[in-house]
């Protein structure tokens, strides 16, 4: 098991680079399946959940080769319809986008249980309504989905919720189906966007893109094309809350200002001191006093940002309310953030921080965005912390320890097989 070690406490300054977003990376990397052709895609992420999506890719037969940094040609002309390892296909949520491809590639798909992040309850009946919505038989247990369609034809359909993943499989069913198909009450993240400007210059006729009703005509074939990602907006985000905590000056470079919008007011609104130029963020810390939030699908407060602001809100003054529309029960993290020594009480769906001090302390991490969050913590901790199962957070920070350790924090990973010892 892997862990990290910290020595809170440091005034952090330093220059950040951001890459491409992991939530359209991984999209964006199963549209290539509905090519037939090589396309080349750029600003990738260095994750594990790049890494999954890149392995079960080539268990189907894409070629897939590294041309520079962060960038892959994807050659998918000779894939064939297999089953992904399920060892791969549970070690994230993103997995799931096999659906949408194989579905629109072979009018088939096969998968066993996704895995992800585990915060609650996580129903994929939006995705099992589109499919059935343009023609898909599905065969669903609790272990493993089986559709299969003759053809795929158009259709009208309404979200009863607003899902990313529901509206990406929609769009990777639809581009290559007969006819019309309108989506309504579809998600607007940028990474929707970012896989529709793909598919858009593979050849896909998509309107509506980044709003609530997006409008596909179906094509019979795509080609490859190359394609860059838009910056990842919730490692920004990251870094902007743990700059606003203890950073005495940090710059985070490889932006999109307008993705950042949202979270740039919610921490100035906090007190934080930041700046947004045209392509980075100038970030004192400091000066954090008190919010009241609740998240919402985009453009409101991601729920990806939650326990990150709810770490740094942890050294304000005041007293925040943080309430989590989306994923009801996204707070297993509580706990071990008041290992740290957090004052946190969650009531319903609403968190509301105290004005704390963190001391070092062992803690483990949940899920991906609760490490983030940890880190944070142990950061703004007096003394040494150990964060164990770090390597959740590499599921969506790339080289995050190297980024950190850039900008002055004392930090350092480690490896242990049985912890006997290691952790006071
Ligand atoms: C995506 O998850 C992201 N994951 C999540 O990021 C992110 O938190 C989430 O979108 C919201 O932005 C990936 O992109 C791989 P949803 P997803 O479908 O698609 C309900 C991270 O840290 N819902 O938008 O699974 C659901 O319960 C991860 O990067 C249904 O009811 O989220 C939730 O309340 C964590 N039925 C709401 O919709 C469905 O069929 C939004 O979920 C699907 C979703």
């Amino acid at each position: 098991m892997r862990y990290l070690q910290i020595e809170g406490g440091h005034r952090l300054a330093g220059k950040i680079e951001i890459l491409g977003a992991k939530n359209s990376a991984l999209p964006v990397l199963y549209a290539t399946v509905l090519t037939r052709s090589v396309s080349v895609i750029s600003n990738v992420p260095d994750i594990s959940d790049v890494l999954t999506t890149l392995e079960i890719l080539k268990r189907m037969g894409v070629i897939i080769t590294k041309i520079a940094e962060n960038t892959y040609e994807i050659d998918t002309r000779n894939v064939d319809f297999c089953e992904a390892p399920h060892r791969l296909v549970n070690s994230m949520r993103g997995s799931y986008y096999l659906l949408g491809a194989e579905l629109g590639r072979f009018g088939r798909a096969k998968l066993g249980e996704v895995g992800g992040c585990d915060f609650g309850e996580r129903p994929i009946d939006q995705h099992i309504k589109v499919f059935r919505a343009l023609g898909a038989t599905v065969n669903q247990t609790d272990s493993c989905i089986v559709m299969c369609a003759d053809r795929l034809v158009g259709n009208r359909i309404t979200f009863d919720v607003v899902s990313v993943g529901a509206t990406v499989n929609a769009i990777l069913c639809a581009v290559l189906a007969e006819g019309r198909t309108v989506l309504c009450n579809c998600a607007r993240e940028p990474h929707v966007v970012d896989l529709c400007k793909y598919l858009l210059r593979c050849g896909a006729v998509i309107s509506g893109a980044g709003t609530s009703k997006i409008i596909i005509d179906g094509v019979r074939s795509l080609s490859g094309s190359d394609f860059s990602l838009s910056p990842d907006m919730i490692e920004a985000g990251t870094y902007m809350a743990l700059g606003s905590a203890i950073g005495e000056y940090i710059e985070i470079g490889g932006i999109e200002p307008s993705h950042l919008f949202c979270i740039y007011k919610t921490l100035v609104g906090a007190g934080a001191d930041i700046r947004m130029l045209d392509d980075k963020i100038l970030v004192k810390g400091g000066s954090l006093h008190s919010v009241s939030v609740e998240t919402a699908p985009y453009p409101g407060f991601p729920t990806d940002m939650q326990p990150q602001l709810v770490a740094a809100m942890t050294t304000a003054d005041g007293v925040s309310h943080i309430s989590e529309r989306v994923f009801k029960t996204r707070f297993r993290y509580v706990e071990q953030l008041s290992r740290l020594g957090a004052n946190v009480e969650v009531i319903g769906d609403t968190v509301t921080v105290y004005p704390s001090r963190l001391h070092g302390a062992t803690v483990e991490t949940t899920d991906l965005r609760a490490g983030a969050a940890l880190v944070i913590g142990a950061l703004c901790a007096d003394g040494v912390s150990y964060v164990k199962n770090s390597d959740l957070i590499k599921r969506g920070y790339g080289d995050m320890c190297k980024k950190l350790v850039g900008i002055g924090a004392h930090v350092s990973e480690h490896e242990t097989v049985s912890g006997d010892g290691v952790f006071p």
